[in-house]
């Protein structure tokens, strides 16, 4: 039986979307360039710490990144303060998935890093609301999710640009309940959205000298807004006649990376926004899980860094929270201090977090009171920061 007032119903709808998307765009074009963080003082850093075991780990990276930038600090170059309210509890009482107050206040930042927060979803004791993160990456406009994944053991070498605006997150609490037999979500794709994400691939390769950037959709089936994609980025790419450029689709690019061979042979990558974040969790556990990726959100204006895990509410619970792993926000840190132009710096907190992590392991975190605390792991952290040898110890483990 056909239902014409509810496709009528949902016409309206639909034309609604449209027009703010319509906007967006316009947003988009209109934006103004990349802001110069070498001309601010000071460089805002806003501190996030989320809920769940947020808090817990995010006073172990604040730790991490005030010691860091123990001089810039006093130089006054850069400022640290934490934003209080972006926490299920605050979030559930003003039914936002960003309350309005702590928005105006992330706003006067110019970058910020974020704890996990709670993203419920039907079924739980909390509203469903919008999770927060994807709603900070629309508000703040960070069109870029930049998650690089290093086994420097294994060859990998990975440096994923995943779009982080679009695609079916664009309207993803915007779908269309159309009737009890139907539901229908909307995948979007803009030339603008894909053109701008595929750009900061190729000049990351072009900057860092890598030789290959290979884009990631499923254009066969999904003509229309993928075969969108993979237009603007083989249009994108002649721009960077240096660079390599070449596309898998996403089932079979899930496959390779776990064939050990080929999979050392790709560098950087850049793909819709549910692909992404797909292929980076798989990514992400040849490091050695999700608990060791960071990454960043990157937008023109704004930037945010976070852990690429959620908040681990059974771990509160349980009282384990001080058992939680801290150091994927150390790695958001790092890419949050390379991004405001200190890469020296950055590097030398990877350096540290790999020996910790992935080498020496003289302190392992297993989440329960049979690992070490965070609070354990971060003062080991830091006597390797001390350490004159930190450089020369981590390039003895890298190359075996
Ligand atoms: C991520 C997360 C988020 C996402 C969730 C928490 C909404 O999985 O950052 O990858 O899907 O983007
Ligand atoms: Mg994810």
């Amino acid at each position: 039986m056909i239902n014409r007032t509810a496709i009528e119903k949902a016409k309206e709808h639909f034309g609604k979307l449209l027009e703010a998307q319509m906007e967006r765009m316009d947003r988009i074009k209109s934006a103004p360039d990349w802001i110069d963080y070498s001309k601010l003082s000071p460089i805002k850093i806003g501190i996030l710490p989320g809920d769940g075991i947020g808090p817990y780990i995010a006073a172990e990276a604040e730790r991490v990144l005030r010691y860091m930038l123990d001089e810039e600090l006093k130089k006054a170059k850069v400022y640290i303060n934490t934003i209080e309210g972006l926490t299920i509890e605050n979030r559930a009482a003003h039914l936002k998935a960003i309350p309005d107050d702590v928005l105006a206040e992330i706003k006067k930042y110019h970058v910020t890093l974020k704890g996990p927060t709670t993203t419920p979803r039907k079924g739980d004791p909390w509203p469903n609301i919008e999770s927060c993160n994807v709603a900070m990456r629309k508000e703040l406009d960070l069109f870029a999710n930049v998650r690089p994944v290093r086994v420097p053991k294994q060859g990998i070498d990975w440096i994923f640009f995943r779009e982080n605006t679009e695609d079916l997150y664009a309207l993803g609490p915007h779908g269309i309940e159309v009737d009890e037999d139907i539901a229908i979500d909307f995948k979007l794709i803009s030339t603008p959205g894909a053109e701008r994400i595929c750009r900061l691939a190729f000049e990351h390769a072009r900057k860092n000298k890598r030789t290959k950037v290979t884009c990631v959709t499923k254009a066969n089936v999904v003509k229309t807004t993928d075969g969108r994609f993979l237009e603007s980025f083989y249009k994108i790419a002649k721009e960077y006649p240096e660079i390599q450029a070449d596309d898998w689709y996403i089932d079979i690019m899930t496959a390779k990376l776990v064939d050990e061979k080929r999979r050392r042979e790709f560098q950087v990558m850049v793909l819709p926004n549910l692909y992404g974040d797909i292929l980076t969790d798989e990514a992400a556990e040849f490091q050695g899980g999700v608990g060791t990726a960071g990454s960043a959100n990157i937008g023109k204006q704004y930037a945010m860094f976070e852990a690429i895990h959620g908040s681990a509410p059974r771990m509160v619970k349980e009282g384990r929270a001080q058992y939680a792993d801290p150091a994927s926000m150390i790695r958001a840190a790092a890419m949050l201090i390379n991004h405001i132009g200190y890469p020296e710096k950055a590097k030398k907190l990877e350096m540290a977090l790999d020996i910790c992590g992935q080498y020496e392991k003289k302190l392992v975190i297993t989440g329960r009171p049979t690992g070490a605390t965070g609070k354990a792991f971060t003062d080991y952290l830091i006597d390797w920061l001390n350490n004159p040898g930190l450089e020369e110890t981590w390039q003895g483990y890298v190359k075996g």
